[in-house]
């Protein structure tokens, strides 16, 4: 496949491929010199319609590790406010002889427009409420580091599930996988059909979804994309739904805690928890480098070249 749009679209192998690829990245990613030199002939744009801190350094250092050329666009301060539209925008970007983009986009579909219109591979960094096949395979890449398998591990999502493409890449490449899979939240913020449609439990108690898990992986509560209010306030969301250091000692086992960043501290998770030693949080964005150098590497087809 030309192009990475999704989790949807991947099959075990796939996933597979690009995970165990990735841990040969973290190994060259620990020696003092980082760099190799793989995508010397690759330009690369990171195309950012949409705010991001992670995603976009975590891209720019892969492709420097890489040994790739870069540019960053971000929407902001481009000619996009002159009313260019997205396809002139890239055709311009791409017409310098720029290889690859990895765009992010506030529109659900942007990057799959994309792909159907122009000859570059993409890379979607995060579209609308739609996927962020990245940042799912690093969540996998790091409990897989910290669990040894996906397979029969039990993952619980936990919090903005409506809004979160975070979560609908999570679901579909955990299920792949062999994990089994709680979204759990309160009922406004988890789509109906859930269950049936994704294969997955629908936990509203928070405690019973922790009891239940290996791995709790909670979301930020998406306030930019919410157009009605789905929650009294954000106070209450954390009594009711803040993951919080006394539910996690009253458990039986101990649990890893994920996040995607950036986390709203003392909403969705409490500070003494981000900061324990079950947060595995800045463990996924060190591992993003390395997984995000996997993805470039086998869309550029060097698979195989050593
Ligand atoms: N996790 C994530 O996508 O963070 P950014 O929005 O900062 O890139």
């Amino acid at each position: 496949t030309k192009h990475l749009l999704g989790i949807r679209d991947l099959v075990p192998q796939d996933i597979q491929i690009i995970l165990d690829t990735a841990t040969q990245f973290k190994e060259v990613l620990q020696r003092p010199i980082k760099k190799v030199p793989s995508l010397r002939d690759v330009t690369i744009v990171n195309l950012f319609y949409e705010n991001s801190t992670r995603t976009r350094i975590s891209f720019e250092l892969a492709e420097k590790r890489l040994s790739a050329d870069t540019i960053n666009f971000s929407a902001s301060g481009s000619s996009v406010s002159k009313g260019e539209t997205l396809l002139d925008t890239v055709n311009n970007i791409l017409s310098m002889k720029v290889d690859m983009v990895v765009m992010r986009h506030s529109a659900s579909g942007a990057p799959h427009f994309l792909a159907k219109h122009i000859p570059a591979a993409i890379v979607n960094a995060g579209d609308g409420i739609n996927e962020h096949p990245t940042q799912a395979l690093l969540d996998a890449f790091s409990i897989r580091e910290r669990l040894g398998t996906l397979e029969g591990k039990k993952i619980a999502i936990i919090g903005d599930i409506m809004h979160s493409r975070v979560a609908l890449s999570n679901i579909y490449l955990l299920k792949k996988m062999g994990a089994d899979v709680t979204v759990a939240g309160p009922p406004t913020l988890i789509p109906k059909h859930m269950a049936e449609s994704f294969d997955v439990r629908v936990e509203y108690d928070l405690k019973k979804a922790l009891e239940w898990c290996d791995v709790a992986n909670v979301l930020r509560i998406q306030l930019e994309r919410q157009n009605q209010v789905l929650f009294s306030s954000l106070r209450e969301y954390n009594l009711a739904y803040g993951v919080k250091k006394s539910l996690l000692d009253n458990l039986d086992k101990e649990i890893l805690v994920m996040h995607p960043g950036p986390i709203n501290r003392g909403v969705e998770l409490d500070s003494d928890v981000a900061d324990s030693k079950q947060s595995i949080i800045l463990n996924q964005v060190e591992n993003g480098v390395a997984v995000r150098m996997a993805v470039l590497y086998l869309l550029a087809g060097r698979r195989g070249e050593g």
